[in-house]
């Protein structure tokens, strides 16, 4: 299982499971990491926080099982992270990504971002925070010293296929400056072989891809375009 603590020599592609086909995920999985995806990014969202419902701790431990030696990175978009940090970790979730925006005061029963993490490591996770295009960087950065990885949202959450938001650029970088070498910086959003390389050159070292790769033709080549060959 790769290590995400490493600084990867070249962007880890990161495959989500949200545009597999839903009637064999197992399958496809297996197919897009056989071609040389480097990990499963596994979208959960509650209806809630965005206004579509995926998937949870089932589908995490049906990928555990089938998949034992796959790293899992868990991105929920979802209102109240906290009570999923337990049952993912026992089905099996090696990262588990949480939102800034929940962490907000002003929201009711809002997440408290420190207990989070410590919760999640206590539990043998990496923690990840995400922000979506419109909200600042500054909200990560009180925890970029607990982070084990910050995720930036290059469309705005809830499906896939959307395009990609050149804007979020100037923040990625900005905030690659503030990171430490062992925390991981991930972008998941409209990521093809034309828009990874903006994303790249930003600092991302993990490309979150759905549409572009389980869509394509030829996935090999998606693959090795994304990773640089
Ligand atoms: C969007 C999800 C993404 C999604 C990306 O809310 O967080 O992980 O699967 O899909 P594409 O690559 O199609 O934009
Ligand atoms: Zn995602």
């Amino acid at each position: 299982m790769i290590d995400l603590s490493q600084q990867p020599e070249r962007p880890l592609v990161c495959a989500s499971i949200l545009a597999s086909d839903f009637g064999r995920v197992v399958e496809d999985a297996r197919d897009v990491l056989g071609k040389g995806a480097d990990l499963l990014h596994v979208d959960v969202m509650d209806g809630h926080f965005v206004g579509n419902l995926t998937m949870g701790e089932d589908m995490i431990r049906a990928l555990r099982k089938h998949l034992p030696d796959t790293l899992l990175d868990v991105h929920l978009m979802v209102d109240h992270p906290a009570m999923f940090v337990e049952p993912f970790a026992r089905a099996g979730a090696n990262v588990f990504t949480f939102h800034a925006e929940v962490c907000d005061p002003v929201r009711a029963r809002h997440t408290s971002a420190p207990a989070m993490i410590e919760s999640i490591h206590r539990l043998g996770m990496k923690a990840g925070m995400a922000i979506n295009p419109f909200t600042a960087p500054e909200s990560v950065e009180p925890y970029l010293e607990q982070l084990d990885l910050v995720l930036v949202m290059s469309v705005h959450p809830g499906k896939g296929g959307q395009r990609f938001m050149p804007g979020v650029l100037e923040k990625t970088r900005w905030l690659k400056r503030q990171l430490k070498p062992a925390t991981r910086l991930e972008m998941d959003g409209g990521l093809d072989e034309h828009t990874c390389k903006d994303a790249v050159a930003a600092g991302v070292d993990m490309l979150v891809t759905g549409s572009a790769l389980f869509g394509a033709k030829d996935r090999s080549a998606v693959i090795l375009a994304m990773r640089g060959r």
